[in-house]
């Protein structure tokens, strides 16, 4: 009896256990929804809105598809079909926020923000602007003002055209200029005073300028020396990563490229390797003539990842090689730099890479490269580090989303309603490519956005609170200074 009173009381007790755990699964459940991030909040707040196509019954049929259509009449863009791509409703929300560097677009974009932009202020960037691009009511118009250097000006036009089919009819009211030479010219020195700096786009920025920087034209091939497209090139340079285990990689420091752009290029020579010093260092002198003779077999950027630390050099400015540098995952030895991209303000010292000194750049290399071999686990984290921020965060969705958001911001500031200026002519993709030859056609067909964007941009983070930025900044200091001193103390012991 008392055993069966036993065995009822413990299945009882069972029985309350079970719907005890239940009720746990349950409540956890609930909890788990309502301590979520106000982001994640948001984002399941977003997913669940009403949705014709995102129900299981009626999926979302597949985005309308646009090859290049290059019958001779498609490249006079007014007789195109117009917007690129009908309306899309119902696009996926946006999966995440933006990576940090989006943030600078607020720090760029600051110089406006009490004024707003006035059309005097955009003509008083014409001085040294290449072309001026607008968009008025979703259509393209650019004004060239001179040639740029090589395919600069073009594949620039080009990649904003693509932004404007991947955000079909999204993009708003924009007037812009753009200058496609190397280095800032806007002096934040000359607009200290009340007058409003002229709001100038191009590829690179510096503590001194106010220009607004851009991704450059590379992300849609550079013809001239036979770099893809950027998509198809993160492809290879992935594989690259896995064709050698870094621990079987040249112990040594590689670089290559053109050293007559800067002195310190050259100065960087000096590093090589001799029969009397070894300075840890291999440097070779890109020869794109000879390249170009050898179909361009010895500069494979795939092929690149063979050494166990890259050196990142500035040339006359910033340099696009530095992408391709840093998605290696061999740790990248970055020579102090004065410029800097749109994404490479996000690089932290001794994290994404290792800081080298521009004015004793051997000896700080030797003490890279000595220090990486003996620290092998901490220096793969850093070439770990820079290859999947570059892999995943600068992936070409999003440059398109940085592209799409700094646009946005900017038009914001615009104070008047741009129109087509006299000498403006109408551009779109075909009348771009369809008279493209050789490099130019290929990396235009192959860049090109045939079906729109099928979710929104991804959220575009807040600006820096001061505090924060002034600590970040603090933060990348140090770290610089660390390494220096640890420079200095192996220096004092080896007596070099
Ligand atoms: C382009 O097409 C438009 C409209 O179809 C026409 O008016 C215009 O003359 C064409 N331009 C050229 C250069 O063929
Ligand atoms: C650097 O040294 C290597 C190995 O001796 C050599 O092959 C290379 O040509 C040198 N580079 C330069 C720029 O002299």
């Amino acid at each position: 009896m008392a055993r069966a009173l036993n065995g009822t009381a413990s299945r009882t007790s069972l029985l309350f256990l079970l719907a005890l755990f239940i009720g746990a699964i349950i409540s956890a459940r609930w909890i788990d929804v309502s301590t979520l991030s106000a982001k994640g909040a948001k984002e399941l707040a977003a997913r669940s809105k009403p949705s014709v196509y995102k129900s299981p019954q009626k999926p979302r049929p597949p985005l309308p598809e646009r090859p290049l259509n290059c019958t001779p009449i498609n490249t006079n863009c007014s007789s195109l079909p117009w917007p690129p791509f009908p309306s899309i409703q119902n696009l996926d929300p946006p999966t995440s926020t933006c990576p940090d560097y989006f943030r600078w677009i607020h720090e760029d974009l600051k110089p406006w923000k009490g004024t707003g932009i006035t059309q005097e202020m955009v003509e008083r960037a014409r001085r040294t602007a290449t072309f001026r691009l607008l968009v008025i009511d979703g259509k393209v118009y650019v004004e060239r003002y001179a040639k740029a250097y090589q395919c600069r000006d073009d594949f620039t036009i080009w990649g904003m055209l693509q932004l404007f089919r991947r955000y079909s009819g999204r993009v708003p009211d924009l007037d812009l200029m753009f200058d496609c030479v190397d280095w800032p010219v806007v002096k934040r020195w000359d607009y200290r005073g009340r007058v409003v700096p002229p709001p100038l786009f191009r590829y690179c920025g510096d503590k001194d300028s106010l220009d607004i920087v851009f991704p450059d034209w590379s992300f849609w091939g550079w013809p001239e020396i036979n770099i893809e497209p950027w998509e198809a090139l993160l492809k290879d340079l992935d594989d690259g990563n896995k064709k050698i285990k870094w621990m079987n990689r040249d112990p040594t420091a590689y670089w290559k490229g053109n050293p007559y752009v800067a002195d310190t290029r050259k100065d960087l020579l000096k590093c090589n390797v001799t029969e009397t010093q070894d300075w840890n260092a291999r440097v070779y002198v890109q020869d794109w003539i000879k390249e170009s003779q050898q179909g361009y077999k010895e500069s494979n950027l795939a092929n690149q990842c063979t050494h166990r630390y890259k050196i990142y050099i500035e040339g006359s400015a910033w340099s696009v090689s530095e992408k391709y540098i840093l998605a290696c995952d061999s740790p990248t030895l970055l020579v102090t730099p004065h410029y800097y991209d749109f994404v490479t303000r996000a690089l932290m010292p001794t994290h994404h890479y290792w800081p080298i000194k521009g004015d004793d750049k051997c000896r700080s290399i030797k003490y890279a490269v000595d220090w990486g071999n003996s620290h092998k686990q901490k220096a793969q984290a850093i070439g770990k580090t820079a290859s999947s921020f570059i892999l995943e965060d600068v992936k070409m969705a999003y440059v398109y989303d940085y592209m799409f958001h700094l646009l946005s911001e900017y038009s914001k500031l615009l104070r008047y309603k741009p129109t087509v200026p006299e000498k403006a002519v109408q551009y779109c993709s075909e009348s771009m490519a369809c008279p493209a030859k050789g490099n130019y056609e290929k990396f235009m067909k192959e860049s090109f956005v045939k079906v729109p964007s099928d979710s929104e941009p991804c959220i575009l983070p807040p600006p820096f609170e001061p505090p924060a930025l002034q600590l970040l900044l603090r933060r990348k200091a140090n770290a610089i200074k660390q390494v220096e001193t640890w420079e200095q103390n192996s220096r004092k012991k080896t007596k070099l």
